[in-house]
């Protein structure tokens, strides 16, 4: 298997997270904790896991607070110091110890391929992730790193999709398949970006990781507005479908759609149950509360 030679992970984190207001009026909603630690953490503990090095995000106006999270905040530290507060220490000090964190801003809120193009410079013609904030990816089913084998064995691009139900899969970009699937992996013929139910090619939905070749900023460059009026990701790994340099890695494991409040409630429950510090009196409290929930 040769090595990856992806370093970088970009997580675009412009959005104004309307889905999630009043919360999200001054408070980026990539810092909306899911249990007691910000969802965009689990995005950057992804990446170091799977072993890049460094984190590439991509911000606007008003999330300045982003970039500071994955700095040190001496003054905080040495109040826990002087507490002998060890635990909250090392919990402060994780997100800033993960990986390099970098930022470029967005500038106009154009679409998430035009996201993706501000990193163009800083990934310097070398294939890169990239990682939406909105996909939680539980921990124990490790996607992106599959992902980046299945990116240095056979070259190209990689994308992650699911199977969704018809009514479910007008959220998502779509692909379509050129022959049988290999295990996990599929090559894609074609793909379309959130295509109406009876219109989508496949039950195959895209989840958001990505693994590209810079070839996509090319084309990025010259892809139009497409659907919603936003230049799309989709939209542009088309064309490396086309190509014939697409693949999709099928991922049946646990994710989380934190972006949206009703999977944002279930992911911080189901975090919750299942973490030593919480769960047991959690999950009693809930078999207390199920038999008197209404219905
Ligand atoms: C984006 C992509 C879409 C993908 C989805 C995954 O859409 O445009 O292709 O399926 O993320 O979460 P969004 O959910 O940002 O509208």
């Amino acid at each position: 298997m040769p090595a990856s030679d992806v370093r970088t992970a970009v997580i675009p984190a412009a959005g104004l997270g309307t889905r999630f207001l009043p919360a999200t009026k001054a408070v980026p909603k990539e810092l909306l904790p899911v249990v007691d630690t910000p969802a965009i953490e689990y995005v950057v503990a992804e990446a170091a896991a799977a072993g890049l090095s460094e984190v590439l995000l991509i911000t606007g106006r008003g999330k300045v607070a982003i970039v500071d999270h994955f700095d040190s905040n001496p003054p905080l530290e040495q109040v826990l110091e002087a507490k002998g507060d060890k635990a909250r220490l090392a919990a402060i000090r994780r997100s800033n110890d993960l990986l390099q964190v970098h930022s470029v801003r967005q500038g106009e809120p154009k679409g998430l391929g035009h996201a993706v193009l501000q990193a163009k410079a800083h990934v310097d013609g070398h294939p890169f992730a990239v990682m939406l904030g909105d996909d939680l990816i539980d921990e124990r089913d490790p996607l992106l790193r599959r992902m980046l084998e299945v990116q240095a064995s056979h070259g190209g691009s990689v994308v992650a999709l699911m199977e969704f139900p018809p009514s479910q899969i007008s959220l998502y970009g779509c692909a379509s398949l050129r022959g049988e699937r290999d295990g996990d992996v599929v090559d894609i013929a074609d793909l379309v970006e959130k295509p109406a139910a009876e219109e989508a090619p496949s039950n195959l939905g895209i989840v958001g990781r990505y693994v590209l070749s810079a070839d996509i900023f090319e084309i990025l460059e010259r892809t139009p507005p497409g659907r919603g009026g936003e230049i799309q990701v989709t939209d542009a790994m088309a064309e490396l479908a086309v190509r014939g340099e697409m693949r999709g890695v099928i991922f049946d494991g646990r994710r989380y759609d934190t972006g949206d409040r009703l999977g944002w409630l279930k992911a911080t429950v189901l975090l919750a149950c299942e973490r030593e510090d919480l769960g047991p009196e959690l999950r009693a409290w809930l078999r207390e509360l199920t038999p008197r929930l209404p219905a």
